[in-house]
């Protein structure tokens, strides 16, 4: 933590800002390639103005740094040189409005509420407003697992396992369920999350491609190997094993013989509960 960059401009700001300590690792690796450079930053939670300052001592002179918060009070940091906004981050009205006055988005960093509407709301508000290459970052999202911040079922987290789904409904197989094409990918540190914004790599057509090299006929064991196991288990003399020789059957013994398999598996000490 000390050693990162992030933690130098935390500890330089003027005003009073309270990260957590493991943030700061976070932020380094998310925000460093985009310092010193034109960028347009949000920051959702302006409290007594700190962060405002790290993050302008972070990104440079170059970065355009916005505020947002609920509070009125967060106008008067517009005297230092911010760009400040009040609403409130729940109203996709104010999002709207938003928009339509900074335009394209770099990064957003989500410090506000931490209530589970709170932050879905501002992603799915602020997706279509973010440049390619840009991050749309979430703190405090620890939040999900304590009361006081919405319905657990709807939790923020909730959520992002949903988008983790969609991702991998993107793969040619899956092409009648939703798949999420507005982001890229999500990264998951403890108590932050990020979408990261790549539009051309996330609308990319998923197929399988073969790279023209010359083929050894190396034999796939997968579904030998399937087959061979349903097969063995019953004797081919029997009646049994004549039938099994049918291929509808042999399928239907692999699955049979998948769910006892996986029912037994050894693994299943690695998930949680
Ligand atoms: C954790 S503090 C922000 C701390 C600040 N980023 C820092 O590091 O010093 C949360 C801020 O979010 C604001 N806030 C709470 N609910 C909000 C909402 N619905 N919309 C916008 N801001 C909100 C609060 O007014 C408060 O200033």
């Amino acid at each position: 933590m000390k050693f990162t960059q992030s933690f130098k401009s935390f500890t330089q700001s003027p005003y009073r800002s309270i990260k957590h300590s493991t943030y700061f690792e976070v932020y380094d690796h998310l925000f460093l390639p985009y310092k010193g450079k034109p960028i347009t930053f949000v920051e959702i939670g302006v409290l007594g103005g700190g962060s405002l300052f790290m993050w302008r001592d972070y990104f440079g002179p170059q970065a355009r740094i916005i505020g947002v918060d609920l509070s009125p009070n967060a106008s008067k940091w517009q005297e230092h040189g911010f760009e400040i906004f009040i609403g409130s981050q729940s109203d996709p009205h104010f999002w709207n409005n938003f928009k339509a006055q900074v335009g394209r988005l770099d990064l957003v960093l989500d410090d506000g509420g931490h209530t589970y509407e709170q932050q879905i709301v501002t992603v799915e508000s602020l997706l279509d407003a973010m440049n390619d290459g840009g991050l749309l970052v979430v703190e405090d999202t620890h939040t999900s697992y304590m009361k006081g911040f919405g319905q657990t079922r709807y939790s923020f987290i909730e959520y992002v396992k949903q988008k983790i789904d969609q991702i991998n409904f993107r793969f040619a197989k899956f092409s009648t369920k939703p798949a999420e094409k507005r982001f890229w990918s999500i990264e998951i540190f403890d108590s932050i999350v990020a979408f990261r914004m790549n539009r051309q790599a996330s609308q990319l057509k998923s197929e399988l491609i073969d790279n023209g090299g010359q083929n050894d006929h190396a034999i796939d064991l997968r579904a030998q190997a399937q087959v061979a196991s349903a097969t063995h288990s019953t004797s081919t003399h029997s009646k049994l094993g004549f039938l099994l020789r049918c291929s509808y059957l042999k399928k239907v013994m692999v699955k049979l013989q998948q769910l006892i398999k996986y029912n037994k598996a050894t693994y299943k000490k690695y998930f949680i509960g």
